[in-house]
C-alpha cells in the first residue's frame, strides 16, 4: 500500500459537533488501509508550538468510540493567531516557525487540518512557508467555508435551532407572544434561514436581507387580524439596527463579539406593535452535543477523503461536498471567498413562497 507515512491531525477554531467522527473516520482509513502511524495534535496549533510538542499517538482503539462524541477530544482554541502570537508581556510574536519545525521534528508526512476560513488560511500560510504537505477539511457551524455546500457542523446546529424553535412555538402559542430566537452564525444567515423554514418561523431575519420594523410588525398584526396572536422569530447574530448599526457584547477586556439584536428587536417590536415579546439567544448550545446522523457521514466521508488526498499526493487541497459527491478544490479557491445566503436562491424563494416574512 505504498511507502510507511506519519500524519498529523488538528482541529483548529470554534467547536462543532462532528470533529470527532472525522478524527475517527482519519485514523480508521490511515491506519486501517494504508497502515501508517497518526499523531493527533492538541489544541490546534498550540500543541506544535508547545516544546515538546503537544501530541498523541492514535490508534484504533483510541477513536472507536468517538462518532457520537461532540467537540473534539484533541482540543481546539479560535484565539491565538501564530503570525501574532499574544506574549504573557502584552507583546504580539510570530510563532510559525517553531510549528513548522515541530512539524518536522515530529517526522510528519502530511497535515490534516480540520478548521473553518479563518483556520485554513493560517494553516495555509503555515504550510506554504515551511514547506508542510497540508490537506484541509471545512468545518464551521456557520457554513460560510465557499465551494463546499456543507461543512462539518452545521447540520447539527441547525437540528438544534430548529429543536428550539419547536419549543418555543409552544410558549408563543400559549402565551399569545411574539417569541425570538437569535442564532449564531457570524455574517451568514445560513443557520437562521434553514432552522426558521425547518422551525416554522413566522419572520426570519439574516444580514443579507435589510428589512424595517414596520414590514415585521405589519406581519405580526396582520397575524393577531386573522385570530393568530403569536408569532415565532429567528434572527441571526450579525443583523444589524435598523439604521445599520451592529450590535455587540463588550467584555471587561474591550473585546467585542455578535450578540444582541434580539433583543434589540424585542423592545423595537414591542414598542410598534404592542405585542408582548421575549427573547431567547441559543448561544452555544448550537456548537454542542450529539452530532447529527449527516454531520457522522459527512466527518466519516470527509475524513476518508482527506487521507486518501494524502496517498494521491494531492496537497494544498480542502475536501468538499458538492452534489452529493465528495471532491476536492485548491484551498486558496476556498478561502478567497465566504459563502452567504444568496438572496434570490432555493431557501430564500422557499421562505418567500411560504409567506414568512424576511423583513424587507
Ligand atoms: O464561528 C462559529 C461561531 O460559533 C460563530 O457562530 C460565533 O459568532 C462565534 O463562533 C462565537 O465564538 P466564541 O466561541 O469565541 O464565543
Amino acid at each position: 500500500m505504498g511507502e510507511h507515512k506519519r500524519i498529523g491531525i488538528l482541529t483548529s477554531g470554534g467547536d462543532c459537533a462532528g470533529l470527532n467522527a472525522v478524527i475517527r473516520a482519519v485514523v480508521y482509513r490511515a491506519i486501517g488501509t494504508y497502515d501508517w502511524e497518526v499523531l493527533g495534535i492538541c489544541r490546534a496549533t498550540q500543541g506544535l508550538m508547545s516544546n515538546p510538542p503537544d501530541v498523541v499517538r492514535l490508534d484504533i482503539s483510541s477513536v472507536d468510540s468517538l462518532l457520537t462524541v461532540g467537540g473534539t477530544f484533541l482540543g481546539t482554541t479560535n484565539k491565538g493567531d501564530p503570525f501574532a502570537f499574544p506574549m504573557p508581556d502584552g507583546s504580539v510574536c510570530d510563532r510559525s516557525q517553531e510549528i513548522i519545525d515541530h512539524y518536522h521534528q515530529l517526522g510528519l508526512d502530511a497535515l490534516i487540518g480540520i478548521g473553518g476560513d479563518g483556520s485554513l488560511a493560517i494553516l495555509r500560510k503555515i504550510a506554504q512557508q515551511g514547506n508542510i504537505n497540508f490537506v484541509g477539511i471545512p468545518k464551521t457551524i456557520d457554513n460560510d467555508v465557499a465551494i463546499t455546500e456543507r461543512s462539518i457542523g452545521f447540520d447539527t446546529a441547525v437540528n438544534i435551532a430548529t429543536e428550539a424553535l419547536d419549543r418555543l412555538h409552544f410558549t408563543a402559542a400559549s402565551h399569545s407572544r411574539v417569541m425570538i430566537l437569535e442564532v449564531m452564525g457570524r455574517d451568514a444567515g445560513h443557520i437562521a434561514l434553514s432552522a426558521g423554514i425547518a422551525g416554522g418561523a413566522h419572520v426570519i431575519l439574516i444580514p443579507e436581507i435589510p428589512y424595517t420594523l414596520a414590514n415585521i410588525c405589519d406581519k405580526i398584526m396582520e397575524r393577531q387580524k386573522r385570530g393568530q396572536n403569536f408569532t415565532l422569530m429567528v434572527v441571526a447574530e450579525a443583523v444589524r439596527t435598523e439604521s445599520g448599526e451592529p450590535v455587540m457584547n463588550t467584555n471587561r477586556l474591550g473585546q467585542c463579539r455578535l450578540g444582541g439584536i434580539g433583543q434589540y428587536l424585542s423592545d423595537q417590536i414591542s414598542t410598534c406593535s404592542g405585542a408582548e415579546t421575549r427573547v431567547t439567544v441559543l448561544g452555544h448550545v448550537q456548537r454542542g452535543g450529539i452530532p447529527s446522523p449527516l454531520d457522522r457521514l459527512l466527518g466519516s466521508a470527509f475524513g476518508v477523503a482527506a487521507v486518501d488526498l494524502i496517498a494521491e499526493g494531492k496537497f494544498d487541497h480542502m475536501v468538499t461536498w458538492q452534489n452529493r459527491q465528495i471532491t476536492s478544490v485548491p484551498i486558496l479557491e476556498a478561502i478567497s471567498q465566504y459563502s452567504t445566503v444568496d438572496p434570490n436562491g432555493t431557501l430564500v424563494k422557499t421562505a418567500r413562497g411560504l409567506g414568512i416574512c424576511l423583513g424587507s
